[in-house]
């Protein structure tokens, strides 16, 4: 049986063992992807036993994604860029850390916004996190021209934008929350990688009014599915994106890295993950 895990802590909401199931399902692997509970200061050590065990890889969430990169001995350049990884690969030469945030995201807006659509335009990125990292590469293979990272704490967008300057393409421009109001015309697309909006988070309370009409909002939180940013834009008559496809496509590279099978996102994934939702 082949098998792989989700570590991190807390990790009992994790969707990934979900996922997993149900293309393991679907494809008809014998195998299993478990819940691996671990504090900051059993990363290590649980790494080692679950490789010992055989395990093909982990997947690796919040508060371990800094240490996973540490671990490995190898890098993709999405890890490299984030100085996390989300994918720990186990093989006969060590450990492979990957990152496949940014996979994730670039899918979504592929699948919802057709191939071309923000090439060379100009994206205002809500956030200057962990999260922000993967999006801003995303966005930077979907060919767009310019970002504007703006963010509550401005120096952190700062850093940020300084940080990746030079590895990425794009034009990056960081700035306060509160220059939205201004840029809000320019943009292509909105896009909100904060944890603001996600349940027990208060929302950003972003006025639209400058948006154009044609430029989609999409937000990478999926737990509310449909969050107030998403619902205002809605009402608004923008095209939305929500966080579930992020989600699903992420999982894609993991689930062929740990059992040889590159699955499909379909509708009856994205029922499924949404079953689950509703159910926590
Ligand atoms: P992640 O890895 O998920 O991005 P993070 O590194 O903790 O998590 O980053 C959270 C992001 O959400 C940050 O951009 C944070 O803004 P600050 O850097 O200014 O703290 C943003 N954020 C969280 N709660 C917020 C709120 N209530 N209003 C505005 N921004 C918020």
């Amino acid at each position: 049986m082949k098998r792989a895990g989700v570590i991190g802590w807390p990790v009992t909401h994790s969707l990934s063992p979900l996922l997993h199931g149900y293309w393991l399902k679907q494809y008809g692997i014998d195998g299993e992807m478990v819940r691996l509970p671990a504090q900051p200061g059993e990363f290590t050590a649980e790494i080692a036993r679950v490789r010992r065990e055989g395990f093909a890889g982990v997947n690796v969430t919040v508060p371990h994604k800094q240490a996973a990169f540490a671990i490995a001995g190898i890098h993709d350049r999405a890890a490299e860029i984030c100085g996390a990884a989300n994918l720990l690969v186990f093989g006969k030469d060590g450990i492979t850390g990957r990152n496949t945030d940014h996979i994730g995201l670039f899918q979504s807006l592929r699948e919802n916004l057709g191939e071309d659509t923000l090439a060379g335009k100009t994206v205002v990125l809500l956030g200057a996190g962990g999260a922000a990292r993967g999006a801003l590469l995303a966005l930077d293979e979907l060919g767009v021209a310019q970002i504007h990272i703006l963010n509550r704490h401005q120096a952190r967008a700062e850093t940020l934008a300084h940080a990746l300057a030079l590895k990425l393409t794009a034009r990056l421009l960081p700035g306060p929350l509160e220059s939205w109001a201004a840029l809000a015309s320019q943009a292509a697309l909105l896009l909100n990688t904060t944890s603001a909006g996600m349940a027990d988070v208060p929302s950003l309370d972003l006025d639209l009014t400058g948006l154009p009409r044609s430029a989609p909002v999409c937000d990478i939180v999926y737990s509310p599915l449909e969050t107030e940013l998403l619902r205002s834009a809605t009402a608004r008559g923008h095209k939305t994106i929500d966080g579930l496809g992020m989600l699903m496509h992420q999982a894609v590279p993991s689930f062929e890295a740990f059992f040889g099978v590159r699955p499909s996102v379909t509708s009856g994934l994205r029922a499924a993950m949404i079953q689950a939702l509703d159910a926590t």
